[in-house]
Parts: structure tokens; sequence; C-alpha cells
């Protein structure tokens, strides 16, 4: 089977081009570069010793993108490309809902007139909303996002659910085909794959907890910042549940198996099941790098809820996945990732 991945070259998307290719899928990147390096496509192919055809493109292109999916008409496409900073979705919301919808857009919009039908797309948690106590499971009603970078992902999920049951109505709504639509919820993607050759790259000061904590870890910055330590839990930090990124990429292996077995539309929670506080990942970070990792305890963060973590009971049934690797190896691997690679994919 061939997959096509939009956003093949960056965090998620390069962690599951190495699975797919381990799993012995034919794999196809389109990527425009904007948030990742064509260093990770020359790692995977390092690492996997196979070869990736590769396009540099916007997924919103839509005279590019109809191009490639004729040229290459893929079984499936996962749909990874998008922006992703929270903080910067509130200052740029516009530029969000135009380039992360209309990539959705773009790719339905040439699926229907290709006759391509299976396509998994690359959902959030975020979805959740600050509606429901966790575990969150998937029939819980989608909430109220606190961000647009979170509305994103919640209108996209929209757009899928009604392209999906128009596509069941056949060639009055233009789809030769019924789609096919897997939608996977991600909890806390963190880690990185265990050869240390690719990773999470991000660009400037890290938003997010564990690449924070390994650049203090490896000297680049003097200290983490715990945003908040008088909520309601055990020791007063914010609560998640961390997904080592092979576990999640190998849920992808899973998600396009399961839509190339089944018409219609479904949505998996991709978490493990556990929370761990921010205190605790801290702790765990410097059993894996030997030493202490400086903190300060400040202020709560705009947005932040108190806790998130999956039911991931459907995805263990139906797809037959369940994460594997645990916070030992989550850390193991990110501080072999960040202390092999401390500039990332750059010099
Ligand atoms: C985790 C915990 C922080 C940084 C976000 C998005 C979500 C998804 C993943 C994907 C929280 C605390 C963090 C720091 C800290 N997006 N923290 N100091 O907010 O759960 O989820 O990333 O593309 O949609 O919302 O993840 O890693 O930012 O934070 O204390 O310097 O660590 O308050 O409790 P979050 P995170």
């Amino acid at each position: 089977m061939k997959i096509l991945l939009t956003g093949g070259a960056g965090y998620i998307g390069s962690h599951t081009t190495v699975a797919l290719l381990t799993a012995g899928y034919n794999v196809v990147v389109l990527d425009d570069f904007s948030n990742s390096s064509p260093e990770a496509v020359r790692r995977m192919e390092k690492l996997t010793g196979k070869a990736i055809s590769l396009y540099e493109a916007n997924a919103a292109d839509k005279a590019k993108v109809f191009e490639i999916l004729k040229r290459e008409m893929p079984e499936s496409i996962i749909h990874f490309a998008g922006l992703k900073a929270v903080g910067e979705s509130v200052e740029k919301p516009v530029e969000y809902y135009r380039n992360n919808i209309d990539t959705t857009l773009t790719l339905l919009e040439c699926m229907r007139d290709l006759g391509l039908s299976r396509f998994v797309f690359s959902s959030s948690a975020t979805v959740y909303g600050e509606a429901h106590t966790p575990p969150f499971t998937e029939e819980m009603t989608k909430g109220s996002c606190t961000n647009p970078y979170g509305w994103t992902k919640w209108i996209q999920e929209q757009i899928l659910a009604d392209a999906q049951e128009a596509s069941e109505k056949g060639l009055i709504s233009g789809w030769k085909t019924p789609l096919s639509v897997v939608m996977l919820r991600y909890f806390n993607p963190v880690g990185s794959h265990e050869s240390g050759l690719i990773g999470e790259d991000p660009q400037g000061i890290p938003n997010n907890l564990m690449p924070f904590i390994s650049q203090v870890a490896v000297g680049m910055r003097d200290k983490l910042i715990v945003f908040g330590d008088d909520y309601d839990t055990p020791d007063g930090t914010c609560r998640r549940d961390y997904i080592h990124v092979m576990d999640l990429a190998e849920g992808h292996v899973k998600a396009a198996e399961y839509a190339a077995a089944h018409e219609g539309i479904e949505v998996f929670n991709l978490g493990s099941g556990k929370p761990y506080s921010v205190l605790e990942m801290v702790e765990a970070f410097s059993k894996a790098c030997g030493h202490d990792i400086a903190y300060e305890i400040g202020a709560r963060r705009a947005g932040d809820i108190q806790d998130s973590w999956a039911n991931a009971e459907k995805a263990k049934r139906l797809l037959g996945w369940e994460a594997k690797r645990g916070i030992e190896e989550i850390c193991h691997d990110a501080w072999k990732w960040q202390s092999q690679n401390p500039n990332g994919y750059g010099e």
C-alpha cells in the first residue's frame, strides 16, 4: 500500500514515516519545510535503508497537490501538515484558520476529483476542551476550545464528518466512492526514535514541556518555569497523558490499515491512559540524564487545563493498539536525541 503523508518531515510525521517504512509500506512525503528540515528526510532514509519519494509543497497549494496526488495515486493519505503553536495561534488566528482549514479542504477536493478515498487525520485531545473531566472518551461531545489552534482541529473534524456523510450519497455529491476516515486525537506526544537520529526540533523557545526540559538538561537554558503549583492535584502541578512518539507512530500504521479495511468514519484517542504531573516529568527526566533539572515555580499559564488524559480502550479494541513505552523510555529516548543533537537538525 502506498501512503502519502502531508507534513511527513515534521515531528510526528517523520516518526510515522519510519514506522510505515519499517512495516513495509511505500511512503510519499509532501512537506513545505516551513517547520521541518530536509535533513529529517535524509535521516529517515539512513535509518530505514529505504527511499522516500519527496515533494516540497504546501498542502493548501491546490494545483501542486492535485498534480502530486494524480501522479502518485496513493491508497491512503495521512494529513499532519498544519500550524500547531497554541500561543502563536492566539496572535495570528486568521493565519491559523486559513492555513489549517485550507489544507483539509484542498486535500478533500483533490481526493473527490481523483476518486481517492482513505484519509487519516491528525487531530488533538484539545477538542475535548474544558467541558469534561478525564479520562476522556471519544463519545464525549467536543467541548469549547481555549485557543484558535484547537478550534482549527475541531472544525477540521467537522468538515471531515460532513464530507464523509456526503460521500456516502455517491454521484449526487460528486464523490465516486465513499470516504474512509480515521481521526486520531493525540494526547501529549513526546520522546523520539530510539536511534536518536530523528526527534523534535522546535524553532526558537519551546512552548511545550518536554523540549523545554530537554534544553535545560543539555545546558541551552537555565531553568524550567513550572506554570503553577496551586492546582487541585497531588503535587499541585497539572497532569497530562504523555505518549511516546513511536507508540503514536505505530498507532498511525494501525489507523491506515483500519481505513483500508472499513468504510465510514471513526475517531480514536491515542494516549497512554496514564497521567503524570509536571514535577513527575522533571523527576523522570533528571533520572534519564543523570543530573538535576533546575526549575522554578511560576504563575499559571493562560488556557491550561488542570488535567487531561485518555481512555484509550477504543483504540485497543478496534485497532489492536496500545501504548507500550513508559515514562522511563520516553525520557531516555528524548535525552538521547537532545544530547546527540543539541541544535536539532541544524549544525
Ligand atoms: C504540558 C504541561 C504546562 C511548559 C499542548 C497543546 C496541545 C498539543 C500538545 C499540539 C502543562 C506545563 C509547559 C513549560 C510548564 N498540541 N509546562 N512549563 O499544553 O498539555 O498541550 O501541546 O500540537 O493541543 O495544547 O502541552 O507541553 O505545553 O504543557 O510548566 O515551560 O507542562 O503548564 O501543564 P499542553 P505542554
